[in-house]
């Protein structure tokens, strides 16, 4: 297919490009490069460095590109941040997001995917999360990303674009060229990763008195090559539809760690501080549905080969891309 993505030079979305292009699709990244690295744009790729609120640019060019289908990946995520400044996260996630749901059904788009994100569904009830578990985000970054996917539910409604979203829990690890470089890190992985690499003193623990089997959080870690596969297969899905992507299975902070000191073969130093507000003790997936409906077929569950390919990428990358 002949495939716009959005957010291509950023950390999922550079390992989705690459993942669609091994597998015969044309693809063009439109890009701002606010968060993301032109380092992460693949070569194969038609890249387009600009900003989804310029609105008028963008409707032009979906309109011109004779694009099948969007791969939305453009957003800011840093739940924190979210808290501080509102505004910034309503705005970009979107207001802007809106000028690429006219410019797709200007381009009369056949398909929209769309990465949403566990945290639409704020403090679960209920373990693992269902598609039907209640979406209550306790944050702003989660409100904007549930906005976006009702937007898509009533556009859909009325101009007929089918959408999937795509709601994922916690990604991680790389492929061999694309890896995770963020500014700030928030994710576990590559900051435990950076402790073994004497680039920070240690990984904080936020809360050890959870009601878990050690006492810190349980997350459901989800390689972004799986992710990239279940975008590529929500392609041709044959409806819209909403699903989880994740393992099934949760590791607890002290687990992750505990196996990444066996794999960098690295002391890793934590610090134990206070819980921080918002945080659920257990976020687990249940994705049956993506397995069933997507032919959904995860190959990189195993948390072990997870940080791995994170490790093996970061000794090639040491400091992240090299354009900051
Ligand atoms: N990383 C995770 O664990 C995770 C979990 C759930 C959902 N998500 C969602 O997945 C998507 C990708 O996440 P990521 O970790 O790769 O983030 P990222 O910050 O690495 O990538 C986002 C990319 O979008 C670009 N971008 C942002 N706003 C833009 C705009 N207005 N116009 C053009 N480009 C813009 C950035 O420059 C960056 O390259 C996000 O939508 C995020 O909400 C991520």
């Amino acid at each position: 297919m002949n495939v716009l993505v959005t957010g291509g030079a950023g950390y999922i979305g550079s390992a989705t490009v690459e993942y669609l292009l091994n597998h015969e699709h044309k693809v063009s990244i439109v890009d701002s490069l606010a968060t993301g690295h032109r380092e992460a744009v693949d070569r194969r790729a038609d890249f387009i460095e600009m900003d989804l609120s310029e609105r008028d640019r963008l409707i032009h060019f979906v309109m011109k590109g004779s694009f099948e289908a969007i791969i939305h990946f453009a957003a800011y995520s840093l739940v924190g941040e979210s808290m501080q400044n509102p505004s910034k996260y309503f705005i970009n996630n979107d207001a802007c997001s809106i000028n690429l749901l006219d410019a797709a059904v200007a381009g009369k788009i056949k398909s929209f995917v769309f990465s949403s994100t566990a945290a639409t569904y704020g403090l679960p009830e209920e373990s693992p999360i269902k598609e039907t578990t209640p979406q209550l985000p306790i944050n702003p970054y989660g409100e904007s990303k549930l906005f976006l996917e009702k937007m898509l539910y009533w556009y859909n409604q009325i101009h007929g674009m089918k959408y999937t979203a795509l709601r994922y829990f916690n990604a991680a690890g790389a492929s061999t060229n694309f890896g995770e470089d963020h500014s700030p890190e928030t994710h576990l992985v590559p900051i435990v990763l950076q402790a073994a690499m004497g680039q920070r003193k240690n990984v904080a623990i936020f809360g050890d008195d959870y009601n878990t089997k050690d006492g810190t959080c349980i997350r459901d870690y989800i390689h972004i090559e799986d992710l990239a596969q279940a975008h590529m297969l929500a392609l041709t899905a044959p409806r819209s539809g909403h699903y989880n992507l994740g393992t099934g299975s949760g590791f607890s902070v002290k687990e992750v760690i505990e196996v990444a000191r066996e794999v960098t073969g690295k002391k890793i130093e934590v610090s134990v501080s206070t819980r921080r507000s918002g945080d659920p003790a257990i976020l687990i997936a249940d994705s049956t549905l993506a397995r069933k409906e997507l032919n959904w077929n995860p190959l990189h569950e195993n948390i072990r080969e997870i940080i791995n390919s994170a490790w093996e990428w970061k000794k090639k990358f040491p400091t992240g891309y090299n354009d900051k």
